[in-house]
């Protein structure tokens, strides 16, 4: 299985449109020695030839471009299969409607994440320009797609609605999965949970069977975006388990059998973008990888 990672910062980006943090400072000056990032997206192939897409960001234009791999092999064509979304987030879904040039989309994704995005949502008339322009497919629990060598399974993934939606009720499963993926052929398995507000008995042995784990980076402490003065709310109020402290997801992971983890999602705020931080060197010491734009892992 290919995975290239066309996006690995969460919403807003990094260096993001309206932030001064340290981090998004140091990037502009030059101070900080590392890379922009672009809002999180993955794609991943059996074979090289076909590619499913795992989340549709806002950037989704400049990310295929900066992939060789997903560009057209014809007049009209695209080597994307298929789109799979986690959750509902607009960093992870508004890039669909950039796919607007009359191609015919599959996308899969849960019925409550297709409803948020779907229903009294005049702009997404702008895909149903001609009829069968999206085929919507469901990926739930126990409902396994097959795509181009590839099995695609879902697991719930403790979350919550998308911001926009926050106040229609209460969350429910369908809100925010991770996917199991195995490479029918070969038999390795990666597990993409790039936003989890926990992680669950089920979830720990999905990763303990993976070959490889991308995990929910957002925020390294929970009080990381209120410590900074860049807002009131902690991470676990927006679903996202931080990465340090005794109750973070470097301390639940611990011990877990995948040979290769991932952080992915990471927001600008994050210390683990700074190579040489406290934080990053004690991820990296711990067998933990921090996911980066033109990042590729063959499995
Ligand atoms: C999140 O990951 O919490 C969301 O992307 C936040 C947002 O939509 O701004
Ligand atoms: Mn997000
Ligand atoms: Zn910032």
């Amino acid at each position: 299985m290919l995975i290239k990672v066309l996006g690995a910062a969460a919403g807003g980006g990094f260096p993001q449109w309206n932030c001064g943090c340290p981090n998004c400072r140091d990037l502009r000056s030059g101070a900080l020695a590392a890379q922009p990032l672009t809002q999180e997206s993955v794609a991943v192939s059996a074979d090289g030839e076909r590619w499913v897409l795992l989340n549709a960001s806002p950037e989704i234009r400049s990310q295929i471009e900066s992939c060789p791999a997903l560009h057209p092999r014809g007049p009209r064509h695209s080597p994307i299969s298929a789109i799979v979304l986690t959750n509902g987030d607009l960093d992870h879904s508004l890039g669909l409607l950039s796919l607007r040039e009359s191609h015919p989309l599959m996308i899969y994704a849960t019925e409550r994440v297709r409803r948020g995005f779907t229903e009294r949502n005049v702009l997404y008339r702008t895909l149903e320009r001609f009829p069968g322009q999206v085929t919507w497919r469901t990926v739930e629990p126990g409902e396994d797609a097959d795509l181009g060598g590839l099995s695609i399974g879902a697991l719930p993934a403790p979350g919550k609605p998308p911001i926009h939606l926050e106040g229609n009720g209460p969350s429910e499963p369908g809100d925010n999965i991770g996917l199991l993926i195995r490479d029918q052929r070969r038999g390795k398995r990666l597990a993409y949970f790039s936003a989890a507000a926990a992680v669950t008995v089920s979830m720990r042995a999905a990763f303990d069977a993976a070959d490889c784990v991308f995990f929910d980076g957002t925020f390294w402490a929970s009080d990381e975006l209120i410590a900074l003065g860049l807002g009131d709310k902690r991470a676990e109020q927006m679903a996202h388990l931080p990465v340090g402290g005794k109750d973070g997801s470097l301390q639940a992971l611990a011990g877990v059998r995948a040979p290769r983890r991932i952080y992915i999602h990471v927001n600008n705020t994050n210390p683990l973008l700074r190579p040489r931080s406290p934080e990053r060197v004690q991820a990296e010491a711990e067998g933990w990888e921090v996911a980066y734009d033109g990042m590729e892992v063959d499995l």
